[in-house]
């Protein structure tokens, strides 16, 4: 119980992510975990419909990234939103933002997750947690809790930090609790952190490894990400393998990575020599393989809950859905000129390029978020120099599974 005292008292002084809610209206931040298409087809293979009985819970919803941009995709649809957190600093923060956006299917509550059940909230379709399991007191309890709230055909959206991508981290941290230890104020321990920083050798193994990943040089530039950083008092990292065995300890099982791309081996290791492992070994030898993984985000749903697969791509009622918000505004002047090409980035060789010829352009082009497969398919084979029926649905497979692979596009039953 102290530590989770200490962890509540960090996010009351130093609310996170920082954010400023009068700016709201300029960005909608969308993190990729909670983008509908992606839910719908990771827990339902896109055969779910959103009603007015389709409800969510945002656990741990902190300042409310996730919240709000779930709160968007549902508007005007009568599902609920459910944002919870202990901190009534977070949640002001997160409320502004809603209320801002004219977010009225948001509902509020101050609470530790562990109480989710005792509270009488739910059950839900969807609960999604990110950053948060990780810090708690018993993470296999806070996970439990959030299972009892579940529907039994619901799914859950979680991200916890990945062990190996954090041993930097965990090497500052080390050294911090030395130097700033938690009898400090927040403050003062933030001053330390910083000066520390400042004072170390540019040799430094760890610091320059921090400083060399983005994901934590940014969090390092605010105070609020700084702290959740480097002076943490509750932080625990897993690896693949543990990610198997806590959801199995909680009855769930895991049903996708957010972005399977990287937790395939033949990502990394073309000759095929690990294609006849398990699921799960494959998916642990990926991230070994991958060597800097900091955060592991996927979906996951009741051990007893019917398997579900999802659409195949070559379905002809099967409508594909870009899932990052804007992307089909963004998709057009990107694939104007013959050879543009839409580039999907993992920082190296890894890249996923797409969209130089023009059946692979006219495809892309096709996928608006209403037209069903053989729509898109009938249109493209109109193209210059009229590709055979076969050549253009071999095309079409190859680009859905390379695009559903990084994440990039869902397919869906349109009601
Ligand atoms: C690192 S922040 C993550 C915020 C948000 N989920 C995100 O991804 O941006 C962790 C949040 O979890 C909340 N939290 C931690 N333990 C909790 C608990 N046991 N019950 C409710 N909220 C908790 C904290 O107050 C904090 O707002």
């Amino acid at each position: 119980m102290a530590v989770l005292a200490a962890v509540r008292q960090q996010y009351e002084v130093l609310p996170y992510p920082p954010r400023d809610p009068e700016r709201e209206l300029e960005e909608l931040r969308q993190p990729a975990i909670v983008e509908l298409p992606r839910i719908l087809e990771a827990v339902w293979g896109g055969r779910r419909q959103i009603d007015a009985a389709f409800s969510v819970l945002d656990a741990g919803c902190g300042t409310g990234d996730n919240t709000i941009f779930l709160a968007e995709q549902l508007r005007g649809t009568g599902a609920s939103v459910t944002a919870l957190d202990f901190s009534s600093t977070s949640l002001g923060i997160a409320r502004r933002r809603a209320e801002l956006r004219g977010l009225d299917h948001v509902r509020f509550v101050q609470a530790s997750l562990e109480d989710a059940s005792a509270l009488g909230l739910g059950p839900f379709d969807f609960i999604v947690t990110t950053g948060v399991l990780h810090h708690l007191d018993s993470p296999d309890a806070g996970l439990r809790a959030l299972r009892s709230v579940l529907k039994p055909d619901g799914g859950m959206g979680v991200m916890v930090y990945a062990r190996y991508g954090r041993e930097p981290v965990y090497e500052m941290q080390a050294l911090l609790r030395h130097l700033a230890p938690r009898s400090l104020e927040p403050a003062e321990r933030l001053r330390i952190l910083r000066s520390t920083i400042a004072s170390l050798p540019r040799t430094h193994r760890a610091l320059g490894a921090l400083l060399s990943t983005p994901l934590f040089r940014d969090e390092i530039t605010s105070d609020a990400g700084a702290y959740d950083l480097l002076l943490h008092t509750q932080d625990r990292a897993y690896t693949v393998p543990e990610i198997y065995d806590w959801l199995e300890g909680a009855d769930l099982r895991l049903q996708e990575f957010s972005v399977p791309r990287w937790y395939d081996p033949s990502t990394y290791l073309r000759d095929g020599r690990t294609n006849e492992l398990p699921e799960a070994q494959r998916h642990a030898v990926a991230e070994l393989l991958h060597g800097a993984m900091a955060k592991h985000e996927f979906y996951a749903v009741a051990s007893d809950a019917a398997p579900v697969s999802p659409l195949a791509s070559a379905d002809p009622e099967a409508v594909p859905v870009w899932s990052a918000w804007g992307f089909g505004e963004k998709l057009a002047p990107a694939l104007q000129r013959p050879g543009d090409q839409l580039r999907f980035s993992f920082g190296d060789e890894r890249d996923v390029a797409l969209g130089g010829d023009p059946l692979t352009r006219a495809l892309l082009a096709g996928i608006d978020g209403r037209r069903p497969v053989a729509a898109i398919l009938d249109a493209a084979a109109d193209v210059k120099g009229r590709p055979s029926a076969a050549a253009v649905q071999r095309r079409w497979a190859e680009m859905a599974a390379a695009l559903r692979d990084v994440g990039a596009l869902a397919f869906q039953r349109l009601a």
